[in-house]
């Protein structure tokens, strides 16, 4: 978690720090701080809280200077305070760094320096490398008698050999004020190369409008970044060419617009980040989807007899929406897991099995490792993933990008629907590889088309939905209920109001509640019933009266016209009829509201949820 910026070069630091910073912060934000060298120190600023509170300190006390670190963090170990905050200083001051990701062995290192009598004055087990690059550092000018970057470089590899974890780092030291040594392990870096500057970030967000000639720093790399100079390496086999990517983000995907809250524009973005996943994939001839990132060849894909997909949280539950969309049309058993449990999880797997890891970021750290893990055992290890260049895009052996532009809003939205409509073109392509007919293949095709106009149409659903939340927003309680390809949108549902109005919610299929969850019901406690019509609308409608027999208020996600629904519930939201398969694409859009507006109604912070990052690159 945490987002990391550096910057080197003729302008004035603190403004890329700062911009950047703003727009990392989505990936963290307990505390915030930077680091700018001057001819004879390191100025320090940070501060617990928001960039803007960074921004105002750096009001009172300004700092100047062309060399500068900066970091927003997501806070691992110790609480959020003005003195855990990054940058960290280690010695007497000889280095200044910022760290992403989490040292596992930084208690016994801690222990070690302090030893040597290093003073810790943090509970981070960033302090430590800290420490622990200054003594280096220390060790190396006793055998050399002028401080070099090349010395420099010996202190931070020697450091970097001792870590054990994950690490983006960015390091500054005071008698070389035009240096910055960035390295990772686990955590995402990328540089930024411009005209005689460079660049460090997280990801590439903040150097849009700055320049758009990027390098993907791989896992244990190291960039030396000088005025005009970057020597990049790798730990272990030393000096490489960088290999520089073009970025095709532009401005306006990362500014608000006229919205109020990212979340809301980006749910708003919807009908458009649809069409963009289908773009050029529909082949109408041969009445199948083209994805041409799979990289396996049609014999490869034929022998597929199992597909894994694996993922965390939103994408998970794209994912369970996935694994009913692949048997259904491809006839492929699918099994769902969560990456954190795969990754330790030992389970059989033929060389015929598929895995897919499913990501917005592509950083999220369980996702990654379960994907590796899969790799090293030599299956085809595939991504579904948003963010072009991520670790887990570059690593895996193909895969199909949503196109989704960036998303922002902690809450993940967009993403959802664009995991599902890839999922949904997978299902397409395995489909049509096997049983699925020519009719049934283009009546498929007809049908996604159809897609982003639904969702526009499902978006006009607001104003209802705005009206329900200012009725149900003082409750603590909710359910969510749906079944059968709408269940993975009831877990969907429940997860987006937990998470950014911080109230407790369940999601169910709805038939299981009678064994179990049907006890909570109570008048207090709402169920939001996603019931249009389908195969087993009647059963689902069965699920409902259970409910409201009980005294529970039922708030009901309907197809348009559903008079039957509206007798029954209390309140009614209505969608557009699609197809049953596709009906998370629309289902999941009045929830999505939903918790947005329930969330504004209780003073929430929609975008910056407590105690959440966006992108989560720690175990
Ligand atoms: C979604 O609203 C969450 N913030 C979270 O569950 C997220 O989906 C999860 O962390 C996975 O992220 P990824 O898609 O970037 O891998
Ligand atoms: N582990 C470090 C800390 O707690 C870094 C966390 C981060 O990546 O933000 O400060």
């Amino acid at each position: 978690m945490c987002g990391i910026v550096g910057y080197i070069g003729p302008r004035e630091a603190t403004q890329f720090l700062l911009e950047g910073l703003h727009r990392l912060e989505y990936r963290g934000y307990d505390s915030a701080g930077i680091a700018v060298t001057s001819t004879d120190n390191i100025k320090v600023r940070k501060k617990v809280g928001r960039v803007s509170e960074l921004a105002g300190l750096l009001d009172e006390q300004p700092v100047a200077g062309h060399t500068g670190i900066g970091h927003t963090r997501w806070a691992t170990h110790g609480a959020p305070s003005d003195t855990n905050s990054h940058p960290h200083t280690g010695g007497n001051g000889e280095i200044v760094l910022v760290h992403n990701g989490v040292i596992e062995n930084y208690s016994s290192l801690r222990k070690q320096l302090q030893g040597l009598g290093y003073v810790f004055t943090t509970d981070t087990d960033t302090e430590a490398v800290a420490h622990l690059v200054a003594h280096h550092l220390e060790e190396q000018l006793k055998l050399e008698d002028e401080l070099t970057e090349e010395l420099c470089l010996r202190a931070v590899k020697l450091t970097l050999l001792k870590l054990k974890g994950t690490y983006g780092l960015a390091v500054l030291f005071r008698d070389i004020p035009d240096l910055i040594i960035a390295a990772r392990n686990g955590s995402p870096l990328v540089l930024g190369v411009g005209k005689g500057e460079y660049f460090i970030a997280s990801d590439a967000s903040p150097l849009i409008g700055y320049t758009d000639q990027v390098v993907y720093l791989s896992d244990h790399e190291i960039a030396v970044l000088t005025p005009g100079k970057l020597d990049l390496m790798h730990r272990d086999t030393g000096s490489m060419a960088p290999s520089i990517h073009t970025l095709a983000q532009v401005s306006a995907d990362i500014d608000l617009g006229d919205y109020e809250h990212y979340m809301l524009k980006e749910i708003y973005e919807q009908p458009q980040t649809m069409e963009n996943a289908l773009r050029g994939r529909l082949d109408d001839d041969e009445a199948t989807a083209k994805l041409g990132g799979l990289n396996l060849s049609p014999q490869e894909l034929r022998r597929v007899d199992r597909i894994v997909l694996t993922a965390c949280g939103t994408s998970w539950h794209a994912g369970l929406v996935g694994e009913y969309l692949i048997e259904e049309f491809a006839r492929i058993p699918v099994e769902v897991e969560y990456a954190s449990e795969l990754r330790y999880r030992n389970p059989p797997m033929s060389d015929r099995t598929m895995i897919f890891a499913i990501t917005q970021s592509g950083e999220t750290a369980d996702t990654l490792a379960a994907m590796r893990e899969c790799k090293r055992k030599g299956l085809p290890t595939l991504a579904i993933c948003n963010v072009v260049g991520s670790s887990i895009a570059r690593e895996a052996h193909g895969g199909v990008y949503l196109h989704a532009g960036p998303e922002i809003g902690v809450a993940s939205t967009k993403a959802f629907t664009s995991q599902v409509t890839v999922l949904s073109l997978l299902a397409l392509f395995f489909g049509r590889m096997r049983h699925l007919s020519y009719g049934a293949g283009q009546r498929f095709i007809r049908n996604l088309q159809e897609m982003p106009e639904k969702i526009h149409r499902a978006l006009e659903c607001h104003e209802a939905v705005k009206a329900v939340a200012e009725r149900y927003a003082s409750m603590n309680n909710f359910l969510y209920l749906g079944r059968h390809y709408n269940f993975p949108v009831a877990l969907e549902g429940a997860l987006k109001l937990k998470e950014i109005s911080y109230i407790h919610a369940e999601g169910y299929p709805a038939a299981e509640m009678k064994h179990g969850p049907i006890a909570l019901v109570d008048q207090q406690t709402p169920s939001v019933f996603i019931v249009p019509r389908s195969g087993i609308y009647s059963k689902v409608l069965s699920n409902l009266e259970e409910v409201k027999a009980r005294g529970g208020p039922v708030i009901a996600i309907a197809c348009e016209g559903d008079e039957k629904v509206a007798q029954l519930a209390d309140d009614v939201i209505y969608i557009p009829e699609v197809e049953e398969y596709l009906q998370p694409l629309v289902c999941a859009i009045p929830l999505q509201l939903l918790s947005y507006h329930i969330a504004l109604l209780r003073g929430c912070n929609v975008d910056r949820p407590r105690n959440l990052a966006k992108s989560v690159t720690v175990e």
